[in-house]
């Protein structure tokens, strides 16, 4: 296959893996927590959203990998390296920012400690624990949806 076949490949995967991702995160931020911080049962709430949320990490990590993977082939395809050293690429820093913080949360975080410390405040203060669950997944919603503008309008020419 030649170079620029792969690169263009590369950013198609990189979009559909961004998109299975941050698509997920938006759901659970805008469908599901919402559903669930409605409902009383402390303990039922947490079930449910072990079951639901359980079944999105698996995917996210996929996804998060993918793009990962993909993020670093362009630059290296484009020898670009240097933009991180450029404010006016302020959109690859926050690519990438996105991209350390859900790795550290899904592979290491989450499986050493998060994950425990949610259930115990989750059964202890069940709308407390909710809220302040909420309110992180918003910021990070956010902060990637910002990623994907900048991103998209950056690498087509948009000078911010
Ligand atoms: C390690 C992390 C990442 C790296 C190294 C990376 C790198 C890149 C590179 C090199 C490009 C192409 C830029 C150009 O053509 O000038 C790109 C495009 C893009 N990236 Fe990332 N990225 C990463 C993570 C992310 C994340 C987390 C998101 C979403 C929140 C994201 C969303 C996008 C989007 C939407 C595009 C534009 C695609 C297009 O319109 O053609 N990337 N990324």
């Amino acid at each position: 296959m030649q170079d620029i076949t792969l690169f263009t490949f590369a950013r198609a995967l990189h979009v559909a893996g961004v998109v299975l991702w941050i698509g997920g995160v938006a759901f659970v931020t805008t469908v599901l927590l919402p559903a669930l911080k409605k409902r009383r049962d402390a303990e039922d709430k947490f079930e449910l959203f072990e079951q639901l949320e359980g079944r999105f990490s698996l995917q996210a990590k996929v996804t998060t990998l993918l793009t990962g993977l993909t993020g670093f082939y362009m630059l290296d395809f484009m020898q670009a390296w240097d933009r991180y050293l450029q404010p006016q690429f302020w959109w690859l820093h926050l690519m990438t920012a996105v991209w350390v913080i859900f790795t550290l949360v899904l592979f290491f975080l989450e499986p050493l400690f998060l994950h425990r410390w949610f259930r115990e405040r989750a059964l202890m203060n069940s709308d407390k624990a909710f809220a302040v669950l909420h309110r992180m997944h918003k910021i990070l919603l956010a902060v990637s949806v910002l990623a994907v503008l900048g991103a998209v309008g950056g690498s087509h020419g948009f000078v911010f």
